[in-house]
């Protein structure tokens, strides 16, 4: 099969460690006759933006539409305010292609160091589904500073009917963000999660959420969650609360198999499932639309501090193509790119700073590529 990638660099660190990316799948290309990628590049980032003024142009939007996957690097640059570049490609990229689960593995990989003693490899092997498009990313809010007080007057009546809180015209200052979940958008994820869980072995799926604070959209979310569950009887739930969560995520990882949260505390926890398998150097995401253009990523920004040293950790980005391919149907070629990562840090010989080594960005990605030639092809 051939496929079309489209490649966005983006900013910082995501040039230096996308191109070793690239090269990984370049050389499982050779092993696999009848694989191919066509690579498409696309400028979207704070270069791009700063010369044109253009985040991501409908005539982009179209093109990226035609491909069969997105290949991104990081978004986010000091000379732009922050957010405009996040907002304005990464989540208008997940928004436009209703990539609705953000999938994150936290895999601890062998010979990688671990922050938490007396865990290994055996204990932190779990998936995190992220929901992609809803909750607290909606962009619903505002404030009340800068408005007319006819504005303002239809403000405060709406938040003192809806929130309960009287404010004053003249003298407060108030802003809001509203979180949505709706049935649907719960649904498709929280069975996602089931089937994923089906497909991997696993049988656990446990359910994040803080309903006993923000009862309205994540007792919505624990509602849903109850009635997909019915579907799959052999898999054993369970309900935390994200502040637990994180704290079991520390003290006992292994318990963990599928985890199924909110968009945002998604974001958070998997920072930290980040921390425990490594840090942000290893850790991939995919965000998937099962029936659309999907992208994959590594799940750090662009560490603008390390931008253009060569001393980025591209492992993360080289798993992220390692799940596209695995997403494209490409199982065998996927298993080729994990095993020579494995390979390389067993072997101990070319690894980045952040995980105890001396080597640069580019070493890691030429040995990796090595890996991925001299594998045998699985049985
Ligand atoms: C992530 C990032 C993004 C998010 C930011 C950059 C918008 O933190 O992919 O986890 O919040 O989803
Ligand atoms: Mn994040």
């Amino acid at each position: 099969m051939k496929y079309k990638i489209a490649v966005i660099p983006g900013d910082g660190i995501g040039p230096e460690v996308i191109r070793e990316g690239v090269k990984v799948l370049r050389a499982v290309e050779e092993t696999q006759p009848n694989l191919g990628f066509d690579f498409v590049e696309f400028p979207y980032g704070a270069e791009h933006y700063l010369k044109t003024g253009e985040l991501i142009s409908e005539e982009g939007l179209d093109e990226l539409s035609k491909m069969d996957a997105i290949y991104l690097g990081a978004l986010g640059d000091p000379r732009v305010k922050t957010g405009i570049l996040e907002q304005g490609i990464l989540l208008k990229l997940r928004f436009y292609f209703d990539q609705f689960i953000n999938l994150r593995p936290v895999k601890l990989y062998p010979e990688v160091p671990c922050p938490l003693r007396g865990k290994g490899p055996e204990d932190i092997d779990f998936y995190v589904v992220r929901e992609n498009t809803e909750d607290f990313y909606v962009a619903l809010g505002g404030r009340a500073k800068g408005r007319t007080r006819e504005q303002l007057e239809v403000l405060r009546s709406l938040y003192s009917a809806k929130f309960g809180l009287d404010i004053e015209v003249d003298k407060d200052e108030v802003a809001y963000q509203i979180g949505v979940i709706s049935r649907k958008g719960a649904e498709r994820v929280i069975r996602y999660a089931f089937e994923l869980a089906k497909r991997k072995g696993k049988d656990l799926v446990s359910s994040v959420d803080k309903a006993n604070v923000l009862s309205h959209s994540y007792g919505l979310w624990r509602e849903v969650f109850e009635e997909v569950a019915k579907d799959y009887p052999d898999i054993r739930t369970e309900f935390l609360f994200v502040d637990a969560i994180t704290m079991w995520f520390v003290k006992s990882p292994e318990w963990y198999q599928v985890v199924v949260t909110p968009n945002m505390f998604g974001d958070i926890i998997t920072d930290l499932g980040a921390m425990i398998q490594g840090g942000l150097g290893m850790a991939p995401g995919g965000n998937i639309n099962p029936e659309g253009v999907s992208m994959f990523e590594p799940i750090h920004g662009s560490a603008p501090k390390y931008a253009g040293k060569n001393r980025a950790n591209p492992i993360a980005a080289i798993l992220a193509g390692q799940m596209m391919l695995e997403h494209l149907g490409e199982g065998e070629a996927a298993m080729r790119i994990e095993r020579a990562v494995v390979k390389v840090l067993t072997e101990w010989k070319v690894r980045t700073p952040d995980i105890g080594g001396k080597s640069t960005t580019s070493e890691v990605g030429d040995a990796v590529a090595n890996a991925v030639r001299e594998i045998e092809a699985p049985e």
